[in-house]
């Protein structure tokens, strides 16, 4: 056992207890539940696990300094004051996330300013170069975290958020986040004793999961990269000796089911099912819920029908009729869960839930309820007499929407948060014309500044000038300029493409799991292709570009 010391793995909201006892299985110490993140300690290997493993992890965090700050030049110095020659040098890019709560601090963007001057000040005293900001696929990224006036800093083990896992190919609207996917099939306690089913699978989240917990099969397999993997101190081979142990995978003696009415919604999750190399487990087939019919085995049923938000339905309201409808009649002796948004929806499926669990998809507060369906006794669990009666004329309530997070929060005392959007709230509303104002007349400034180098540069060098005056010949993301001018997101290591990679794995896991990754044995780095980058759009690549101008010019 190395060197132990204190992590942090982040999640959602929901989350916390099922993160911790997928730590505790991990072998943590330590471990502690906060508000969407879970404390633990352990060693290297067990960073590198937590990343490799867990399911339920947005990404883990490495604090490297706590301290109490009561103003900016407080954060400053203590900064300033970290060896940070430990963790990067003046060649390195690095940038910085940063979440405050707080009544002192009011804005985050200000403290990661700080933070960053003092780093980059760090270096110019010493060396009389400062390392730039990149705030795309940077060398070393930060995260800062004030609460009051408690301030840690901490070094982002993960880099690429871990929903990230690589076998998504193809999307739809309104998928489910992976780990939110994977956080509700562990919440249920299924881990494959029996069928599972998702009759509203769109591009097969739910399913896709449900086979890589059933096997126990790491989520890291799919050969993603880490950040830890440019720290200094990274070990490769303790990394392969952890991607190539599949000593915990398991059998399955069940099947996974997805159906949706959406033929195109099986074509992507066939295509994703694929690419995650659990075919053998996981049958797609084009099905209405109306069809649904009692499976012959005891099933589990996990679903995530529209919400009428992003994905709407000619029947909204029908179609949970339509679910609650073929529970009762189609599901029986069985345990069904479902997430959803609108309680006027929820109350169509006309069952009384067991268990309500609230969870947030994105930003949407939903109820995630489990609906047991005991045979014969419908009556007895139905939560609204006989509704559902088709002699009756069903009156559908209108829709409504539930207030939104600017309502909630419009009178409450200024905070601010980043990431945590505190829409609506007047003071902060205010804040943000001043910083945008402030933000406008920097950019106008960098521009003119950028302009007469632009000028400068174009007398030396024509690949500088295209980069720079880039402007006059737009082309979507992954455009190959003329001059072989190639945009900087499509730059890079995991730019190689998925295919090819499943191929090698073809045989290998399409017969059983076990021995997946014998064909693999040795360096991670064998392993063929990389998952895809996000392709970065136009409009954010060039707020990415102006943000690290800013931060790279103040
Ligand atoms: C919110 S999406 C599910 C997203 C999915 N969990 C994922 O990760 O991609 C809801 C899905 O329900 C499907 N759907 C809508 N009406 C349906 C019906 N009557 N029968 C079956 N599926 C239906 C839609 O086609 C859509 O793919």
């Amino acid at each position: 056992m190395g060197e132990s010391f204190e992590m942090i793995a982040k999640t959602f909201q929901g989350l916390e207890e099922v993160l911790a006892e997928e730590l505790t299985n991990l072998g943590a110490n330590d471990i502690e539940i906060g508000r969407r993140m879970v404390r633990f300690t352990g060693d290297k290997r067990m960073l590198y696990k937590a990343n490799f493993c867990l399911r339920t992890a947005i990404r883990v965090l490495k604090p490297i300094l706590r301290f109490t700050a009561h103003n900016a030049d407080e954060v400053y110095e203590a900064v300033k004051g970290v060896e940070w020659d430990k963790y990067m040098d003046v060649k390195s890019t690095f940038s910085i996330d940063s979440v405050v709560f707080s009544e002192t601090f009011h804005h985050s963007m200000f403290v990661a300013y700080k933070v960053k001057d003092a780093i980059a000040d760090y270096f110019r005293d010493k060396t009389g170069e400062r390392p730039n900001v990149r705030l795309n696929n940077p060398d070393v990224k930060l995260n800062i975290h004030i609460a009051e006036n408690d301030c840690t800093l901490s070094l982002d083990s993960s880099g690429e958020s871990l929903h990230r896992r690589g076998y998504r190919q193809k999307t739809l609207e309104a998928p489910l986040n992976e780990v939110l996917a994977a956080g509700m099939i562990l919440m249920t306690g299924w881990r494959g004793e029996c069928d599972f089913i998702d009759p509203m699978c769109g591009s097969g989240t739910l399913p896709i999961e449900a086979a890589l917990i059933a096997r126990n099969v790491w989520p890291g397999v799919f050969g993603r990269h880490y950040d830890f993997e440019k720290w200094p101190d990274f070990d490769p081979e303790l990394l392969d000796e952890i991607y190539n142990d599949d000593s915990e995978e398991r059998t399955f003696e069940h099947h996974i089911y997805g159906y949706d009415l959406n033929v195109y919604a099986i074509e992507v999750a066939n295509t994703n099912a694929k690419a995650a190399s659990v075919t053998k487990d996981v049958t797609f087939m084009q099905q209405d819920i109306a069809n649904f019919v009692q499976p012959e085995q005891p099933a589990l049923m996990i679903t995530n029908p529209p919400y009428g938000e992003r994905i709407g339905s000619p029947d909204l309201l029908g179609l949970y009729q339509t679910l609650g409808e073929r529970l009762k009649h189609a599901f029986v002796g069985n345990s069904a869960w479902i997430i959803s948004y609108k309680d006027e929806c929820i109350q169509e499926i006309g069952l009384k839930p067991t268990k309500k669990v609230l969870l947030y998809n994105g930003e949407l507060e939903c109820k995630f309820l489990q609906y047991e369906i005991f045979g014969g006794k419908y009556k007895e669990f139905r939560s609204e007499g006989e509704k559902l009666n088709k002699e009756e004329p069903v009156v559908r309530p209108k829709l409504q929407r539930k207030p939104r997070r600017e309502e909630l929060f419009k009178d409450k005392e200024p905070v601010v948060v980043e990431n945590e959007r505190y829409y609506g709230h007047e003071k902060f509303k205010e804040w943000e014309q001043r910083e945008a104002r402030k933000a406008e007349k920097l950019r106008r400034a960098a521009e003119a500044e950028q302009a007469e180098k632009t000028e400068t540069d174009s007398a030396e060098s024509k690949p500088k000038e295209r980069r720079s005056g880039f402007k006059s010949d737009r082309k979507p993301a992954g455009f190959k300029g003329k001059g072989g001018f190639k945009r900087d997101g499509a730059k890079g290591k995991r730019d190689g493409d998925f295919k090819g990679k499943r191929d090698g794995f073809k045989g290998k896991r399409d017969g059983d799991f076990k021995g997946k990754r014998d064909g693999f044995k040795g360096k991670r780095d064998d392993f063929k292709g990389k998952p895809k980058a996000k392709a970065e759009s136009y409009p954010e690549r060039k707020k990415r570009e102006l943000k690290e101008k800013l931060m790279n010019n103040q």
